[in-house]
């Protein structure tokens, strides 16, 4: 299976997404490293533990990371994913704990331990603790698979023109997509085609305990992208990141140049997306476009379903 390490700040979509790797065969999760965002750290934390047990993955190291952004103040969403992180379900309190050591150690020590080039990170919520770890061991840079993250679009979903993972931290972004990685961008040009329907949501609640909450998550979540957008559906962003590490033919995007606004007036945060060419800079991102949601939602509905299987 391909070895992937999770960076997270669950996050509804970031609980759909754990759970669709960890029910993957295709996948073995190495860990989670989590990072403050949707909610601060400790919430994030707390939220991935518990998703963890949920799973029955208590073996699972889950790295506390960085609690803010590298630069500035840290920017949350509780207006989207409720003052816990993980409105719409009850979970219990988690009773795993936190494995020792700070997240971008992990990172670190995990990709100088496996063989190079074997390790695909998996960032869905902001870069922090990737650049982190780059900053405290530029040698682990090249021995990183590629890096296949949730974030940016041509548009964005905080302010005109940045996403909210880029957003919160965007000299993290800058850092990351400047490293020379190959990095596959699932932006919100993408991300806002995989969109819930009742239909998805009540075979998820029928499968057993792990599908009744993503069935909870999602119906929690996509109230917010109904009354804001009058939306069809809840957009599943981070689940795409994962999808495309077990399915990538389900996509469809571009190799193009991808530069990150860290400064910018009205733009700071945003993706600086080529798609035509037109600054003729070297491609450093596949930036996904479009998507098949039939088989995205047919892939997530088997592999989390085989979590209720078990
Ligand atoms: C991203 O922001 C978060 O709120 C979601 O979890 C996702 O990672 C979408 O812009
Ligand atoms: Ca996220």
């Amino acid at each position: 299976p391909q070895k992937i390490i999770i960076d997270t700040d669950p996050g509804q979509d970031d609980a759909v997404a754990i759970l669709l790797a960890l029910g993957a065969p295709e996948l073995e999760v190495l860990g989670l490293t989590v990072v403050a965002g949707n909610v601060p750290l400790d919430l994030t934390l707390g939220n991935a533990l518990r998703i963890c047990e949920l799973a029955g993955r208590t073996d699972l190291p889950v790295h506390a990371g960085c609690g803010g952004p590298l630069e500035g103040q840290l920017v949350t969403a509780e207006h989207v994913h409720g003052a816990s992180g993980l409105d719409g379900v009850d979970l219990p309190e988690p009773t795993m704990c936190a494995a020792p050591g700070h997240a971008a150690d992990f990172l670190i020590e995990t990709l100088r331990r496996e063989p190079a080039g074997s390790v695909t990170l998996v960032p869905i919520g902001p870069l922090t603790n990737i650049a982190e770890a780059f900053r405290r061991a530029p040698d682990v840079v090249q021995r990183v698979q590629r890096i296949v993250l949730m974030g940016g679009g041509t548009f964005g979903n905080v302010t005109p023109a940045a996403e909210f993972n880029i957003h919160v931290d965007p000299v993290a972004a800058g850092e990351v997509f400047a490293s020379g990685t190959e990095l596959v961008v699932l932006p919100l040009d993408a991300t806002h085609k995989a969109l819930t329907s009742p239909d998805w949501i009540e075979a998820m609640r029928a499968c057993g305990p792990v599908g009744r909450a993503v069935a909870g998550w999602t119906s929690s979540y996509e109230r917010f992208d109904r009354e804001k957008y009058g939306a069809q559906g809840a957009p599943l962003h981070d689940p795409c990141a994962v999808a495309w590490v077990i399915e990538p033919g389900i996509f469809s995007g571009r190799r193009i140049n991808v530069e990150i606004e860290t400064e910018g007036r009205w733009t700071r945060g945003m993706t600086v997306a080529d798609w035509w060419g037109a600054l003729e800079r070297k491609p450093n991102a596949l930036f996904i476009r479009d998507l098949d949601r039939d088989a995205l939602f047919r892939l997530m509905t088997d592999r989390i379903g085989r979590l209720d299987k078990r």
